[in-house]
This record gives structure tokens, C-alpha cells and sequence, in this order.
């Protein structure tokens, strides 16, 4: 019978359920993973154990703080790779050449910057659209930068430099990278890659399914979760799995136009949308202050949440970078000055909320 429930569960009563068949019945090394800190947001299955750390960075190049096992090489060769619709073909060492990676979709976007499109590589800084894609999407575990405002990529780019933007999670060497590149880039640089990022739009790139369920994925060094073959799934508990909707062509292929999907609990629209709307939990008086968990997003974002100056848009974004962001803004390892604004919004937000916050802005249209 309450198998039964796990394999068809839909809505809260199901949910409750399959937590508690799991948390009596599964073998110990299948429990869902402890869920604060919300390690999955960072790329992780697990938090970091006692004392573990991305390697430092061994000198100024941004590329120093990259794990070693990730610049291996990739032989030369190999047959031409080719993508639906793309413009060009690639040998696999091109597609992820980090002073060049593969541009499959030219004709998406204006001429990109040099720095964007090259990096720097003698000073080992490697190309924006590397991480972030040369259509400005990004992966989850980098985070999208396309439709922000060029203002407040550069009070990024600033806030990186000034040591008051970092990850909390200390495994995460590519937002180490992040800071070195933005103390290595000069004025010009940064303003030529804001504005470049600036004019792409977001658009829709994330599916959102709440389900009680969620495929088994396994970790990658960067950050990038990926789905187990064979499709095991598991329990979701209080977590978001986001997942390459194909993950050959998101891992193999960088391919930016293969989008991802999210996992998110059931119930966490709901609750998301009354807290994002209102400040407070579904169903209780919202004039009462004291049920105020939060501000309502839109004074700040745009009543759709795409964003208003040069506060940025965050709806239809990705859910592990968004619940990083409210995580570290929390923790404070994100404490620039216009992060500040976000202090009050944070405060009082529990892990649950923040999932519930970041399952309904993913959902909704960018
Ligand atoms: C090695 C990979 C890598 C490269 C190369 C890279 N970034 Fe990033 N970038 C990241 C990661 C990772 C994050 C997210 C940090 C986090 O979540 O803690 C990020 C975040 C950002 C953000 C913050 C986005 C937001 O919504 O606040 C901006 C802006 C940005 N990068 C700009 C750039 C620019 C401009 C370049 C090129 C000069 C660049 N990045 C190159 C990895 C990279
Ligand atoms: C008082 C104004 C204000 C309100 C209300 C507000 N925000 Fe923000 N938010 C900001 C500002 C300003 C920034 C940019 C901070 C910076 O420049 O570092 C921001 C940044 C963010 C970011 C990081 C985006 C990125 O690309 O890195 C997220 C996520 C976010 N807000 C989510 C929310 C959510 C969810 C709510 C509602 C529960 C909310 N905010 C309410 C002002 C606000």
C-alpha cells in the first residue's frame, strides 16, 4: 500500500507518506541526504565533509583554481559532431577549448567580445562563454547572465573583486574561478562583456515538475548533476534536482540550446507563490505583520519578476543557482552593497521556504 503511494504520489497527503515509509524503511546509505546545508544547490549529494575545500588557487590566473582533474586534455580528432539546426561542426576537444569553446549557434547572437568569446589566455583567464555559453544561458552550476542589465553585471564583476562575493560551500572551485577572473579583467573587459550579456534575452529553459520523485543523478566535479543510467529514480524529500533535460547533449555537446529540468516537492508552487506574492504562507492573514515571513518580490524584481533597473530578473532561472543566491545572501558570503537589499528578504526564511520561493520563480515565465 505504501509503495503504492511513493510510485503514484501527488499532493501533500502523498508526500507525507513517502517520507515517512522511506525514512523507516530504506537502507541507511539511501536516505535522502541531510538537507541543510542545501548542498544539492551547489552540485553536491552530500555537504562537505569537516575540513574539505577546493584546492586553493595556486597563483593570479583564474584558471589555477580549477580542480586539476577537470583540465585534462582532450585528444585531438575524432569524428566532426554535429547538433540539430547548428551552424557549424566540432571535434570534441573544440567543443569545451577554454580559450575558444564551441560557438554551435552563431547566428543566436551578436559578435561576441573577445574576452567573452576568448578569454584572456596568457593570463590563463579563461572565456566567458566557457561557463556561461555564448548565448549567456550557463549550466547550473555556473548560473545564467543573459538579460541581466550591464549595471548590475558589473556591480557583480565589482562585488567578486572586493571579496564580498563567494560561495558558501567551500568545494566550489568555479566560483573561485568567478572571483579571479574578476580581479584579473580590466575596465574594458568587464564593460564590453556586461553589455554583451546585456543585450541577450532570457528565455525558457527550465521545465519545472513537482513530483515526490526525482531521477537518481550522480555528482560531476563542477557542479553538474546527471542523471544514473538505467533511470532509477528515488525520493525527492526537501530538495530541487535539477537535471539536463539531455545530458549527453548538455555535457558532451555544451549544446545551449538543450535546456534542463527541475524537480521540485510537491506543494512547493503553492507555498512559493503565496510566499513570493504575499511575504506569507498560504491561507493565513497576510495584514497581519506577524505572519510575514518575507517581502513580496515584485516591489523589487517587476511584479513578473523579470527584473526592473538593475535589480535582476529571476523568474524561469536556475533553481540551484537561484537557492545558492538566497543560501549565501543568508549566509552572507554574498554582502555587497546592493545584496543588501536582500538582507530582510532572507532573515526569516527557512530552508523549506527558500525551495518553496525557488521552485515557483523557476516556474514561472522568463
Ligand atoms: C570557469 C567558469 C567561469 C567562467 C570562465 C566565467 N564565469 Fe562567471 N560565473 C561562474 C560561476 C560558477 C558563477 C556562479 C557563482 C555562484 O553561484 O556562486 C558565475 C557567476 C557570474 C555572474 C553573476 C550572475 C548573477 O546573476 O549575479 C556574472 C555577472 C558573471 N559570472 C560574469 C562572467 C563574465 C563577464 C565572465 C568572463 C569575463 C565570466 N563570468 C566567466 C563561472 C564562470
Ligand atoms: C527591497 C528590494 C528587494 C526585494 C523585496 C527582493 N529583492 Fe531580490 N534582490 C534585490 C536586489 C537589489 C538584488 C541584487 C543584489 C546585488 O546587486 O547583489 C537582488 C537579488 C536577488 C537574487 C540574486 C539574483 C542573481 O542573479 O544573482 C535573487 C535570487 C533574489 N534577489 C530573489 C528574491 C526573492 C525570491 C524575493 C522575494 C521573496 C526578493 N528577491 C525580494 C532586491 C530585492
Amino acid at each position: 500500500m505504501k509503495r503504492f503511494v511513493f510510485r503514484t504520489a501527488i499532493g501533500p497527503l502523498a508526500t507525507f507518506c513517502v517520507a515517512t515509509f522511506f525514512s523507516a524503511a530504506i537502507p541507511a546509505q539511501d536516505i535522502l541526504p541531510q538537507t541543510s546545508p542545501p548542498s544539492w544547490a551547489y552540485g553536491y549529494l552530500v555537504p562537505p565533509a569537516p575540513g574539505v575545500s577546493a584546492p586553493a588557487c595556486a597563483d593570479a590566473r583564474p584558471i589555477s583554481c580549477a580542480y586539476p582533474s577537470t583540465l585534462v586534455k582532450v585528444p585531438e580528432g575524432g569524428p566532426l559532431l554535429e547538433l540539430p539546426g547548428a551552424a557549424k561542426t566540432f571535434h570534441l576537444v573544440d567543443v569545451a577549448a577554454d580559450y575558444g569553446p564551441a560557438d554551435w549557434y552563431p547566428n543566436d547572437h551578436p559578435v561576441m567580445p573577445d574576452i567573452v568569446a576568448h578569454g584572456r589566455e596568457k593570463d590563463g583567464l579563461r572565456a566567458c562563454g566557457l561557463c556561461h555559453f555564448p548565448n549567456g544561458k550557463g549550466k547550473m552550476e555556473n548560473g545564467g547572465v543573459a538579460g541581466l542589465s550591464s549595471g548590475y553585471i558589473l556591480k557583480q564583476l565589482a562585488d567578486f573583486k572586493n571579496g564580498v562575493r563567494h560561495s558558501s560551500d567551500p568545494r566550489k572551485a568555479n566560483t573561485n574561478e568567478m572571483v579571479a577572473i574578476a580581479k584579473s579583467l580590466t575596465d574594458a573587459e568587464a564593460k564590453a562583456a556586461a553589455d554583451y550579456f546585456a543585450s541577450l534575452p532570457w528565455t525558457l529553459w527550465i521545465k519545472v515538475i513537482e513530483s515526490a520523485t526525482t531521477p537518481k543523478v550522480r555528482g560531476t566535479t563542477n557542479g553538474l548533476f546527471l542523471p544514473l543510467d538505467g533511470g532509477a529514480t528515488e525520493p525527492l524529500g526537501q530538495r530541487i534536482i535539477e537535471v539536463p533535460e539531455n545530458p549527453e547533449r548538455t555535457d558532451k555537446y555544451r549544446d545551449p540550446h538543450s535546456g534542463f529540468l527541475a524537480y521540485v516537492p510537491v506543494g512547493s508552487l503553492a507555498k512559493g507563490h503565496a510566499l513570493v506574492t504575499t511575504g506569507a504562507d498560504p491561507g493565513v492573514d497576510v495584514k497581519d505583520t506577524a505572519n510575514k515571513k518575507t517581502i513580496a518580490c515584485g516591489a523589487c524584481h517587476g511584479a513578473d519578476l523579470k527584473g526592473k533597473g538593475d535589480v535582476p530578473g529571476i523568474a524561469g532561472r536556475s533553481p540551484s543557482y537561484t537557492m545558492r543566491q538566497l543560501w549565501d545572501l543568508q549566509q552572507g558570503t554574498r554582502n555587497g552593497p546592493a545584496a543588501k537589499m536582500m538582507k530582510g528578504v532572507v532573515a526569516k526564511l527557512s530552508l523549506d521556504d527558500m525551495i518553496a520561493i525557488t521552485a515557483y520563480v523557476t516556474s514561472r515565465e522568463p
